[in-house]
């Protein structure tokens, strides 16, 4: 191992987890497409027994995550659903999770429609407010499901603060880092104890694979996903490892230019007058600027921005050339989207409205072309609202 304690952000990218393969000498570790791993006599093997339990692409991959979050191991999972689901595969029956109210979608779908059946409870409060989550929390309690920032609407919670007072009445804390990655914000060192991600998204960046991980720190909680990983199955394969193991080595390069690029189409919108209001961390009047500016290492490329009606949406959808229409986010190309429609149609209206996801709010993933391209994208598109 090259790494030296301290290593930096980026060389942690390039070389957490990256041993030359042993056999050839390879620098970058194969695709380990093997379903099984032959024993040399019986109860004799190199570690490796069958490949939903050990492949050595996942565990590269894991070993790679697990450092740029700062935590002690990971488990890649075959999406970022199938990552939540193994967190919540540790509560029982009759216990309660309190979860951000803004949380994706398909978070919210899998917590109301398939572990509510399981007895598993789950109340949506507003976690940057601390007094609402510290009301919410009952004696079932056991988990705190954190996003931040918020699909689509860009709230931030405080991390720390949240997992001083989970911290404090025995509670775990689970942070969906998705929309930050680790190069912008690391919840572990800031108190968290699990970090979910769909590496779908940033740390693959290239569009062109569907995972999940979960980060962990507590003896429990890596004994725990170890087994569920190979006990129910949902692992990730080795060619999507590897795309994401392609994808990490950029990851610091890569969130540069997203938060360029999405600090600068923010800054663009709030001078619009067809732009009614501009959700993005890095505005000085995001509520939560100043906690964004001391928890982030930079704002991001996500953003999102309401025209007022679905009408004026529309239009704008249908009118982007550059942009592609199109769910997902955290490629390297720009993506524009409707989460009312898309992303968070499985969220009933009455709570997509309390939330503010209006029929005219539009998301942007900002990739990492030119900017001037994006702008004048976004000018040809607004005019034909
Ligand atoms: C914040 C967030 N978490 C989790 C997920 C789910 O990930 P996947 O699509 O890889 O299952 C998504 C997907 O869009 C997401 O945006």
């Amino acid at each position: 191992m090259k790494l030296k304690p301290g290593a930096r952000f980026s060389t942690i990218c390039i070389h957490a987890g990256q041993e030359p393969d042993p056999s050839t000498g390879a620098i970058i570790t194969p695709i380990f497409q093997t379903s099984t791993y032959v024993q040399t006599a019986l109860g004799e093997h190199k570690g490796y027994e069958y490949a939903r339990t050990q492949n050595p692409t996942r565990a590269a991959l894991e070993a790679n995550i697990a450092a740029m979050e700062g935590g002690r191991a990971g488990f890649a999972f075959a999406s970022g659903m199938a990552a939540i689901n193994a967190i919540t595969s540790q509560l029982a029956s009759g216990d309660h999770v309190v979860v951000t109210d803004n949380t994706y979608g398909g978070t919210y779908r899998l917590f109301e429609h398939v572990l509510r059946r399981v007895s598993l409870d789950f109340s949506y409060v507003d976690t940057s407010n601390l007094d609402a989550v510290a009301a919410a929390i009952r004696p079932a309690t056991r988990l705190l499901f954190l996003e931040t920032p918020t699909n689509p609407v860009m709230g931030i919670s405080d991390i720390a603060a949240v997992s001083a007072l989970a911290r404090d009445r025995g509670i775990r804390v689970a942070v969906d880092n998705t929309f930050a990655s680790p190069c912008l914000q690391q919840p572990i060192a800031l108190g968290a104890d699990l970090v979910v991600h769909s590496t779908t998204k940033y740390l693959n960046g290239h569009s062109d694979s569907v995972g999940g991980i979960v980060v962990a720190r507590r003896d429990e909680d890596l004994e725990w996903l170890r087994f569920v990983q190979n006990a129910a199955g949902g692992i990730l394969g080795p060619f999507d490892a590897w795309l994401v193991l392609r994808g990490t080595k950029t990851l610091a390069v890569r969130m540069a230019e997203h938060n360029r690029n999405g600090q600068a189409i923010a800054a663009y919108l709030t001078t619009h007058s067809k732009v009614r209001r501009v959700y993005y961390p890095g505005l000085p009047d995001h509520p939560q600027h100043a906690l964004a500016a001391r928890q982030m290492r930079g704002f991001g490329g996500m953003l999102a921005f309401d025209l007022g009606s679905l009408d004026a949406a529309r239009a704008l959808l249908n009118g982007v050339r550059l942009m592609s229409l199109a769910e997902s986010l955290g490629g390297v190309e720009t993506l524009i989207s409707h989460p009312a429609t898309m992303t968070h149609a499985s969220v009933p209206p009455e709570r997509r409205a309390a939330i503010g996801i209006t029929d005219g709010l539009v998301r942007i993933s900002a990739g990492i072309e030119d900017i001037a391209d994006l702008l004048d994208d976004l000018e040809q598109a607004l005019a034909r609202v």
